[in-house]
């Protein structure tokens, strides 16, 4: 018999129909009562099987992690905590399971850090059952949203040939013999020898890509892995993460502020509505988590308050010049408590100035926009002042940045300046810098960083924790 999900199980009127369940054993009680988890949802179905009329050896084998087909009747619970059960006529081992080896029988709840190790089976657990699970609706909105809004899905290439976005270091792509590397005349590598006759890279961004699709097709966006090789050790990055780059034509900064908010509402809605058994387990978790903390580090809302706040709550749009003059004022400058102090305009935001904003000044989402151009991208449109380019960065409770984006230099001769203003390789360009020679418009976009959206809506603290197989320096098992 084909078998049926435990998520529509749990919502079928039980009338002794017959079914079959397939699943891991999460606790077997009393040698009577096998909780079963499928992963179609957080809740388990509980399985009631005479052990009478049970051979003893299969008794034994039914282990927590084993995994195993149930077939019987669908009936009304006769105990407590679920609505229906399985009256098992007929059991199957499917994949045996060995108690004493498997690292996930201990009685505590495993540490984080210690899933991290095991990544394969961390998947087994509630916690990461209900994160990926969330993960897959995240995804599935952010195409909804834009495919309601008439926007087209553009894949833009993994490995690269340019690092025109200067977003930070790059992982060489290259079949030479590191061994034996070809030189030329001057002694330097010789890439010409190379795969693709050319030194290469995993991409940091689609967005250039991206860019000329949005000069052709109007509304566009991105959603792929993205890499960068820096040595941060940190719970806000990953060596490769995903990120969603919409881009679109004739959007100006406000019409960009005003996506992106749309944008994220729309997905902390979407979570809201379609992920309630799993955001309730998560939270939960994070209130027990909070509950170790010292009283200053917990969060004063609940993980679904958190997300509600979001929804109801227009984001604060703020000027950086704005910024630094609160900043510069704040208690926790004043009194040298930031570890960077802020004291002359033009500097760059590090996080704890970015979650002051956020958490304690204005106690809501922060945009913050016309950046000084010195610390910005050299494709973001120059702004009249002559000093600040149209930036803008959405920041987040817990989170810090969640997203970066810009107004782009549409201007053919003031994007061409700053390239060699930069010492940008002009050459490589050509293609970019073709498209404001050819038609060029006023366009704008932005780079959501998938898993800080996860870590917002998930209320996991570490961004190892909101990916299935985590890439940061010295790790890459799996
Ligand atoms: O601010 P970033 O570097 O912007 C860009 O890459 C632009 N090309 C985006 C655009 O305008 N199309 O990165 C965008 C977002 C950040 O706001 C952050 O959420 C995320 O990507 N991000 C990271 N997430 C995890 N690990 C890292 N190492 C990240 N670096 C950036
Ligand atoms: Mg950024």
């Amino acid at each position: 018999m084909k078998r049926t999900k435990i998520k529509e199980l749990l919502s079928t009127t039980p009338t002794g129909q017959p079914v079959t369940v397939q699943g891991w054993v999460r606790t077997f009680r009393n040698n009577q009562f096998i909780s079963i988890n499928d992963g179609s949802t957080i809740q388990n179905i509980q399985a009631v099987i005479d052990f009478t009329a049970t051979d003893e050896a299969l008794l034994k084998r039914i282990t927590t992690g084993a995994c195993i087909s149930v077939s019987g009747d669908l009936i009304a619970s006769l105990g407590k905590g679920q609505a229906v059960e399985v009256k098992v006529k007929e059991l199957t081992i499917l994949g045996d399971c060995d108690a004493e080896a498997y690292p996930l029988q201990l009685k505590n709840r495993p540490s984080l850090e210690y899933l991290r190790e095991i990544a394969h089976l961390r998947s087994r657990t509630n916690t990461f059952g209900a994160v990926m699970r969330v993960r897959h609706a995240m995804a599935y909105a952010i195409h909804k949203f834009f495919n309601d809004r008439g926007f087209t899905y553009v894949h833009t290439p993994v490995i690269t040939g340019s690092d025109a976005e200067g977003a930070g270091a790059m992982f060489k792509v290259t079949t030479l013999d590191l061994n034996k590397l070809p030189k030329n005349e001057a002694g330097h590598i010789d890439y010409k020898e190379d795969f693709f006759g050319r030194e290469t890279n995993l991409t940091v961004s689609g967005q250039l890509e991206g860019e000329t699709y949005a000069l052709a097709l109007g509304d566009i966006y991105t959603f792929g892995p993205t890499f960068r090789a820096e040595n941060s050790n940190t719970t806000r990055h990953l060596a490769e993460f995903w990120m969603i780059e919409p881009e679109m034509a004739f959007y100006e900064l406000a019409d960009n502020m005003e996506l992106a908010e749309a944008f994220l509402k729309f997905l902390c809605k979407y979570a809201l509505d379609n992920c309630a058994d799993d955001l309730e387990f998560l939270n939960k978790r994070a209130q027990e988590e909070d509950a170790g903390k010292p009283q200053e580090q917990r969060s004063e809302l609940g993980l679904i308050d958190r997300l509600k706040f979001i929804v109801e709550n227009d984001f604060q749009r703020l000027s950086y010049t704005e910024a630094i003059d609160i900043l510069k004022n704040s208690n926790p400058n004043k009194k040298k408590k930031f570890q960077y102090l802020i004291e002359n305009w033009g500097v760059d935001l590090q996080s704890e100035h970015e979650r002051y904003l956020v958490e304690k000044h204005f106690k809501k989402p922060v945009i913050l926009y016309n950046y000084p151009a010195e610390i910005k991208a050299f494709y973001m449109r120059q702004n009249e002042d002559g000093k600040t380019v149209a930036a803008m960065d959405v920041l987040f409770p817990g989170i810090g940045e969640i997203i970066g984006g810009s107004q782009r230099e549409e201007r053919y001769d003031r994007l061409v300046k700053r390239v060699n203003e930069l010492g940008l390789p002009e050459k490589e360009l050509w293609w970019y810098l073709d498209l404001r020679k050819f038609g060029s418009a006023p366009h704008s976009g932005f780079g959501l960083g998938f898993e800080r959206l996860m870590l917002f809506v998930t209320g996991m603290t570490n961004i190892r924790d909101v990916i299935p197989f985590p890439r940061f320096p010295g790790s890459a098992e799996f």
